[in-house]
Formats: structure tokens, C-alpha cells, sequence
């Protein structure tokens, strides 16, 4: 067999948020075919790295008081850390903020430029005045154009689910400041994606040759039709990203360099390791180049991407195969309901990778449909399968074979091979199994897997080794049968082996199978087995609880507090008993500092039953995000314009939903009932009340 040259890539996270389980089902369905290819031997190259620029990550670093620099830093961290936790092992794991990806961006905006691609054409875009910055789609709010909701974002509405462009908005603010934005035009770079040559390009690239899946193909002849417009690639400062060569003050959007990143991950590894860069991404290459993305990115990876590839002189996509998204229980991954569920959070309850990894396994097929986690099935699946077919045949067959047998198995008898039924079974779907793996057909595999697992089960029960055991004469049958299916779990376990690396290894281990699992090597049988050693503990319903619970995102009780930040009236009533006013000096009076604050924005928060977000006006003091618990006595859309009254030096504190930069200070008796301080009318934001 012809030893395929591949680079693998899956999408690049966003540094600004942690590695959920909905992320992980790319990861891991990238890495069981990256292993998959790898113990045929194949050379591949699996890199990634995250996503490190835009806007959300300035803003995000911003509130933080940290530079950006120092978030992604940190963030990088916690995504490896995350990734490793489930054994999703990256040749290359690094950062979009790269020198390697800037030398490469620049050289693909050159090459594109050479091209005659790229345009400057005057845009005008929304801009928020008090911070001094253009203001992205998801930045800007306002009532939608065509159902008249309020609060929804500048792209689209979540109400009756139109697209339109900010522009369109009624009463639109900035989220950033809260500010009444206004028009405003700049020079933006655009790359000419409805030049003729990107058309014919992509209309023969998208269709042909299975670069993508059917049912992306369909996805891409409607957006075809409804016309390719040029990309705007530029945004001007304050951005945190790479500056255009040639256009001081504009900046690369992050999806320009964002898949330049792939390259720039796979420099950065062939720098240290010596393999041949050019020879993986040059136009004329021999070589294989994979992109596993979610079906949300399909856009830019089946259009851009090829694109900017074809006309920089490089090669261009072998595929892109796109996953569909994950639900938990049929539903969104919700906060509020515990399934939004983070990497950290499933380990730090101990339960283990591989269980996931083996569900998504079992679950995953070619196609872009959503995957749905059901929690009790999750349970139920593991159990059965893993330790009730899989490991069940190791524990039982290795027992016997060490305590009667001193660990040797029975070689193949020449003359009556045949009764070595489990073994043939298990050879029998290496075929099948291996194509499926191929094709990512994963839960084919699997579910192939388990058919073989039933069958070496049954075998064993019908020969019943536990009552050949007590019988003498029965000695090399009762041997025959337990090498049998001993042999047997351990062609099963170089089908697992890249769904399940770690307990695949504890077998290899077990079993004496030679390291690294090699597809070449599965016809070599076990000779000797070491004492059974445990390899998979079953899932408890109850661990799975626990992890909901902990993901459950709920208002956090704070120790001292006053009414507008107090979770219950109940609650209010004991702080205020246990506490007794005690007489304080003016100087201690005058350590809190109140303002004059006006209420530019309120808005629910998802999962949060008694918070409200209020985005407050501070005058010189700037803007503030604050959490108060006044939804039971407020709607938000009355709220806005108001002034009220804030403690404006309350150290900030992390909540679930985000900081809380301060508290408005409200009146609550013993009866329901919450009441925000109002100055007089003419009182002016950031003024001190003293
Ligand atoms: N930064 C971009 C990708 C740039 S690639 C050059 C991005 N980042 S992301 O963090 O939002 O998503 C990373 C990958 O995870 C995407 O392929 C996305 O589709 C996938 N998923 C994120 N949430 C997901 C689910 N809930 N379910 C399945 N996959 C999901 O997009
Ligand atoms: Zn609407």
C-alpha cells in the first residue's frame, strides 16, 4: 500500500472561550481519523492552533484589564490542557498570532494583490463614538427592521429569524458603550471573490472530485445563486491583529489569517522537524491537505479558503468535510439547563475521555447532520458496550489463562484451526471496519465492533470454559476457548485503538501487543498474557448528574451585599437581622464612591432568573456592566434612559454571565417589592453623590 502524505487540520478555536463538548466533537472525530491513518503507517501531519484575533478578543481582554497578549496566553494553556485531557494529540498545537502566520499572511494578500484580487472600495459602517471604534454586527443592537423586537443583534434577529444589515436596525446602540452609534466611512481591502476567475474557479472546484460532501455541494449551488460578493478582508484600528502591509492603521479580519493559520501551525512543525513545508503547500503538490470544520464555517472554508489558496499559488483543499453540530438531550446546549458543558468541568468530575470519545464515536457518520448526546443513553451505551461486551471477554478469558495456564495461550492447532471460531469472526470485519474508519463512517464501525464483541460473547457462554475448567480430560478445549477469545479481544482492541487509545494501550500492555499500534502487525497473535489488571470502570448515572449540576449555571449567593445585587427578599431579611448598623465615621462614608449613573442598556441573561445586565453610563467615569438581582421588578426596556444611583469602587467580581463592575443601589422592605434610587432629572451621569 501507497503511503499517503497528509495534513490534517481541524478548525482553529477562538481564544476567548473555553473547549465545550460541542467543540469536542470535531476534535475527536478528527483525531480518531488522524490515529486511524496513522497506524497504517501513513505520514500525517495533524496541526491546529487557536484563533487569536478580532474584536471580541480585544474587547474580551479589555474588560479583563489584561493586554490581549497575555488572554491568549493564557487561554492557549487551557485549550492544550483541554485537549490533551482527551487524548486529542495535535503534531502541532500553536497560535495564530504567529510570526510564521504573519509572514504567511502577508504573502497570500501579495499574491493576491499581484492577482489584480484585491480592491479598496469606502465603506460605511456603524461606529460607536465614545469608544472610537467601527463596531462589528454583533456589537451593535436595536429593534429588528422587520418584527419591531428589541434588543437584537446587528446581524440578525432572533425573534423572527430575518437577516438584514445593522444599518437597518431601529434605535440601534453599541453593546460596547451603549452609545447611539453613527455613520461612518473608511477605506476597506476586498478581496474580489465575484471576479470572474474566483467564479469559474469555485463553481468547478466546489462540485468536483468529492471535495465536499453532497450535501455541502447542494448548500454551496444556493449560495451560488444568490451571487458571490467581494470579501471585505480589512478593519480598521483598534483591532487586535495583523496590520496590512502596505495600509498602516488597517488590520487583516481575523477569518483572513484565521486558515492562514493552518499553514502557519504546519511552518511552525516543519521548521523544528524537517519535513518539507512547500512539498504539503504549493500549488502542485502531492501531497493530501484535510480540513475538518462544523457545518457553521462552511462558507469560508469551501469558498474563501480555496479562493485565496488557488490565486496565492498554493494548492488547494484535498477536503473539507464538515460535521454537524451537537445537542444534549435533543436540545441546544443550554447553561441554564447544565448542558453546556465544559472539557474542564467533564474531567474535573472524574469521568473519563475515552467514555466520550467512544459515544461520539459511536454516533458519528459522514454527513453534516447534527449529533445528539442523550445523557441517559450516554449511560446506558458505555456500559453495555464497553464493559458489558468489550472488556467483559479480556476479564473473564485472561482470569483463566493466567491462573490455570501460567498466562501462555494455546497456539492454533494446524489440523482444527476452525474451532478458533472468535478469532475468524473478528478477522472476518478487519474490511469492513477499516473502509468504514476511512470514510468516517465511524458508527458503522462500531456498531461492526459490537457485532463481532456479541458474537466472541457468545462463543464463550455456549462453550462454558467455567464448567470445562472442573473437567480434566476438557483441558485443551477449555484452553482453545479461552485463547480464542483472548486472541480475539485483541483484534478488537486494534479496532478501538483509535477511538480509545489509553485503555487500547493498557490492553496492548496486557495482551503484549507491540507498540505503537501498526495495522501491519494485527495478524501477529497474542503468545502470553500478564496478570488482568482492571482496564474501564462503568459509568454511574449519578457522575453524570453531578456534571450537569456543577455546568448548571445559576445566581450565585455573595456574602455581603445590598438589595439590588441580593438574590431573595428572604436572604435580604437575614443579612439585614445578622447585621446590625453600627455607627461609622464620614471618612469611612466617604470611601464609597457613588455616582450618578445613566441606564443606556438592560437586558435579560440567559439562565438567570433574577439578574438583570445593565450597561451604565458613568460620564467620565466611562461604562460599566452590571448584574443586578431587579429582574422580578423590572422590565429591562423601561429601564433604559433612566438614571439611578451606583456604587462605582465595588471591586469587580466574576459571575457566571460575565463581571459585574459595580451595583445600583435599590430599597427593598420586608414585603416583595424592589425600588432603584432615582436623582432629580437634572442630575448628570458620573456626578459624585455625597
Ligand atoms: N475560529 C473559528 C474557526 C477558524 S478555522 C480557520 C471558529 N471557532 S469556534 O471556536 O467557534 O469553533 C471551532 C470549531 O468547533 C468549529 O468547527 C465549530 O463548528 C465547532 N463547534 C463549535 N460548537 C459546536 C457544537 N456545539 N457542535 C459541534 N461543533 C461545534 O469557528
Ligand atoms: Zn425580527
Amino acid at each position: 500500500m501507497a503511503t499517503r502524505r497528509i495534513l490534517v487540520t481541524s478548525a482553529l478555536p477562538y481564544a476567548n472561550g473555553s473547549i465545550h463538548l460541542g467543540h469536542l466533537v470535531e476534535y475527536i472525530q478528527t483525531d480518531i481519523w488522524v490515529r486511524f491513518q496513522k497506524m497504517h503507517g501513513h505520514e500525517v501531519h495533524y496541526v491546529c492552533a487557536d484563533d487569536t484575533h478580532g474584536t471580541a478578543i480585544m474587547l474580551r481582554a479589555e474588560k479583563e484589564g489584561i493586554t490581549p497578549e497575555a488572554l491568549i496566553t493564557r487561554v492557549l494553556e487551557e485549550h492544550k490542557r483541554d485537549f490533551a485531557g482527551f487524548r486529542v494529540e495535535f503534531d502541532n498545537y500553536y497560535t495564530t498570532h504567529s510570526e510564521e502566520t504573519r509572514a504567511l499572511s502577508s504573502e497570500f494578500y501579495r499574491r493576491l494583490k499581484a492577482a489584480g484580487l484585491i480592491d479598496v472600495k469606502p465603506v460605511e459602517q456603524f461606529y460607536d463614538p465614545v469608544k472610537e471604534m467601527f463596531l462589528p454586527d454583533r456589537f451593535i443592537k436595536g429593534e429588528c427592521p422587520k418584527c419591531g423586537a428589541k434588543d437584537q443583534y446587528g446581524d440578525s434577529c432572533e425573534v423572527c429569524g430575518s437577516t438584514y444589515s445593522p444599518t437597518d436596525l431601529k434605535n440601534p446602540y453599541s453593546v460596547v458603550s451603549g452609545a447611539k452609534p453613527i455613520r461612518k466611512t473608511s477605506d476597506h481591502y476586498f478581496f474580489r471573490l465575484s471576479d470572474s476567475r474566483c467564479k469559474t474557479f469555485l463553481q468547478q472546484w466546489t462540485q468536483e472530485n468529492d471535495h465536499l460532501q453532497p450535501e455541502a455541494r447542494n448548500k454551496i449551488r444556493e449560495w451560488f445563486d444568490q451571487g458571490l460578493n467581494d470579501w471585505d478582508i480589512s478593519r480598521d484600528a483598534p483591532y487586535f491583529g495583523f496590520e496590512i502591509p502596505d495600509a498602516p492603521g488597517k488590520y487583516f479580519y481575523v477569518w483572513l489569517d484565521a486558515p492562514i493559520g493552518y499553514f502557519g501551525s504546519f511552518k511552525n512543525l516543519a521548521d523544528r522537524t524537517g519535513v518539507d513545508f512547500d512539498r504539503f503547500v504549493k500549488d502542485g503538490s502531492d501531497t493530501e491537505l484535510i480540513h475538518f470544520i462544523g457545518k457553521d464555517i462552511l462558507y469560508f472554508h469551501a469558498l474563501f479558503w480555496p479562493a485565496m489558496l488557488k490565486f496565492s499559488a498554493h494548492r488547494t483543499p484535498s477536503h473539507v468535510y464538515a460535521h454537524g453540530f451537537l445537542t444534549v438531550n435533543g436540545e441546544k446546549m443550554s447553561k441554564s439547563r447544565g448542558t453546556f458543558i465544559t472539557a474542564e468541568s467533564y474531567l474535573a468530575q472524574g469521568l473519563n475521555p475515552e467514555w466520550l470519545r467512544y459515544y461520539y464515536a459511536a454516533k458519528l457518520g459522514q454527513s453534516m447532520e447534527d449529533i445528539d448526546m442523550n445523557l441517559d443513553d450516554f449511560v446506558a451505551r458505555v456500559n453495555s458496550d464497553l464493559i458489558g461486551k468489550y472488556v467483559n471477554i479480556a476479564s473473564r478469558a485472561a482470569g483463566f489463562v493466567t491462573k490455570y495456564f501460567a498466562g501462555k495461550l494455546a497456539p492454533v492447532d494446524p489440523v482444527s484451526k476452525s474451532t478458533f471460531e472468535a478469532t475468524a469472526i473478528a478477522y472476518g470485519s478487519e474490511h469492513l471496519i477499516r473502509s468504514a474508519y476511512d470514510q468516517r463512517e465511524y458508527s458503522k464501525a462500531i456498531r461492526e465492533i459490537m457485532r463481532v464483541a456479541d458474537a466472541i460473547n457468545q462463543r464463550w457462554d455456549k462453550a462454558k470454559p467455567w464448567a470445562l475448567a472442573k473437567d480434566s480430560t476438557q483441558l485443551k478445549a477449555f484452553h482453545e476457548i479461552c485463547s480464542d477469545c483472548l486472541d480475539a479481544f485483541r483484534i478488537l482492541t486494534y479496532y478501538l485503538a483509535p477511538v480509545l487509545p489509553e485503555t487500547a494501550a493498557r490492553a496492548a500492555d496486557l495482551l503484549g501487543i507491540p507498540q505503537p499500534f501498526l495495522w501491519a502487525n494485527l495478524r501477529t497473535p497474542i503468545v502470553q498474557v500478564k496478570e488482568y489488571q482492571h482496564l474501564m470502570t462503568r459509568v454511574d448515572a449519578k457522575q453524570i448528574k453531578a456534571l450537569v449540576d456543577a455546568n448548571r449555571e445559576t445566581l450565585q449567593p455573595a456574602p455581603a451585599r445590598a438589595a439590588a445585587q441580593s438574590a431573595t427578599p428572604k436572604q435580604e431579611k437575614t443579612v439585614a437581622a445578622a447585621a446590625e448598623p453600627q455607627p461609622i465615621s464620614i471618612e469611612d462614608f466617604a470611601k464609597i464612591d457613588l455616582r450618578i449613573v445613566r441606564i443606556v442598556n438592560a437586558e435579560h441573561v440567559e439562565g438567570a432568573d433574577k439578574l438583570l445586565k445593565l450597561t451604565l453610563d458613568v460620564g467620565s467615569l466611562g461604562t460599566r456592566q452590571v448584574f443586578a438581582g431587579i429582574k422580578s421588578a423590572y422590565d429591562p426596556d423601561t429601564l433604559k434612559g433612566r438614571l439611578t444611583v451606583m456604587v462605582a469602587n465595588l471591586a469587580p467580581r466574576k459571575m457566571k454571565f460575565g463581571m459585574s463592575e459595580g451595583m445600583v443601589l435599590a430599597a427593598s422592605g420586608d414585603a416583595p417589592g424592589l425600588y432603584l434610587l432615582s436623582p432629580d432629572s437634572d442630575a448628570e451621569p458620573g456626578m459624585k453623590v455625597k
